[in-house]
């Protein structure tokens, strides 16, 4: 069987580690693409000569250009600054819109079949430009975001029950920013809905501090933000896709008459699989989740239209 090809835009934090993870995982022939002469190229041959350690099999590429990109199944965007401390993701705007808008055209123009997997922030104003600018059909370009936000949600919440993290399962819906919506109604674990097993005071500090997870890290870090959960959100979403596994995961999908949302991607659950969102999957919410959410979107919607504002050409 022919192996899958991944090509990764931005070999820095998050795009190294996600090919990291995507060749512990096997999950094809990897091109790591980057401005910086040298660095992508050192990247992929130093994790090729960590397979016969590892046991995995991958061509692994490094390279400044695109023509080794061709005929590529996945395209992760992780290209562009990401924050320092003080920083909102909104502040990344101006600069990123122009760098996702140049790699995702070269990328696009390489891989016209591909599934397109935008990381970069402000993430679902960036997976809006990436659209409009590949020309790709909607289910082909999808974002990552609410994977990594689901995950910090259910890491707090195993941590206060003091169980496994296997067994919380949950929902979070969205724009990528502080206004996300965690939905505790959508909480479970081991089956047990979690306001069963903690108050609803600590539960509300714990959807607080998923909103406020990314400059928990950035507060941390000083010099840049996260990226091992970020990476591992991103290849679980590639995995999907490669594998047709068909996951239920919350992405930045593309939204119409979806939520009534009106034609923009925002955080959603969704059926990820080869043909990238299968299905955006509508789930019922009540009278407060459905004002968090509309909030959440009318912000993306002013982002989106600011960064139309900075698209080139
Ligand atoms: P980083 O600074 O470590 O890596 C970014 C890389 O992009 C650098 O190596 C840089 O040289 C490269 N780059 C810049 N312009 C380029 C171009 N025109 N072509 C090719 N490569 C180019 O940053 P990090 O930590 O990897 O974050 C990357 C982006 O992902 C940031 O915008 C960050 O905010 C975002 N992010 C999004 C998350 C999400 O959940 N959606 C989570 C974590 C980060
Ligand atoms: C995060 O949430 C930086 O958006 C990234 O960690």
């Amino acid at each position: 069987m022919k192996r899958a090809k991944i090509t990764i835009i931005g070999a820095g934090n998050v795009g190294a580690t996600c090919a990291h993870w995507a060749a512990a995982k096997e999950l094809g022939d990897l091109v790591l693409v980057d401005i910086v002469e040298g660095m992508p190229q050192g990247k992929a041959l130093d994790l090729y000569e960590a397979s016969p350690i590892e046991n995995f099999d991958a061509r692994i590429t490094g390279t400044n250009g695109y023509e080794e990109t061709a005929g590529s199944d996945v395209l992760i965007i992780t290209s562009g600054i990401a924050r320092k401390p003080g920083m909102s993701r909104d502040e990344l705007l101006q600069t990123n819109v122009k760098i996702v808008a140049e790699v995702t055209a070269k990328a696009a123009e390489h891989s016209p079949d591909a599934v397109l997997i935008v990381v970069s922030n402000p993430l679902d104003a960036m997976v809006h430009t990436a659209w409009k600018v590949s020309g790709f059909p909607t289910n082909r370009v999808v974002g990552q975001a609410g994977v990594l936000d689901m995950a910090r949600y259910c890491s707090f919440i195993a941590a206060e029950v003091g169980c496994s993290v296997e067994d919380v399962s949950a929902l979070l819906m969205g724009g990528h920013g502080d206004d996300m919506v965690p939905l505790p109604r959508y909480t479970c674990v081991g089956g047990i809905p979690v306001g069963q097993l903690i108050s609803a005071g600590k539960l509300e500090q714990i959807v607080t501090r998923t909103r406020n997870g990314g400059a928990e890290i950035v507060g941390l870090l000083k010099t840049g933000s996260a990226y091992y959960a970020p990476a591992a959100a991103t290849i679980a979403m590639a995995e999907s896709i490669i594998k047709d596994k068909r996951r239920v995961l919350p992405c930045a999908a593309h939204c119409d008459k979806e939520y009534g949302v009106g034609g923009y991607f925002v955080g959603v659950p969704c059926i990820l699989g080869s043909n990238g969102v299968e299905k955006v999957i509508e789930v019922e919410l009540d009278a407060k989740e459905r004002e968090l959410f509309a909030a959440s979107v009318k912000h993306v919607k002013e982002l989106c239209e600011l960064a139309g504002k900075f698209l080139p050409g």
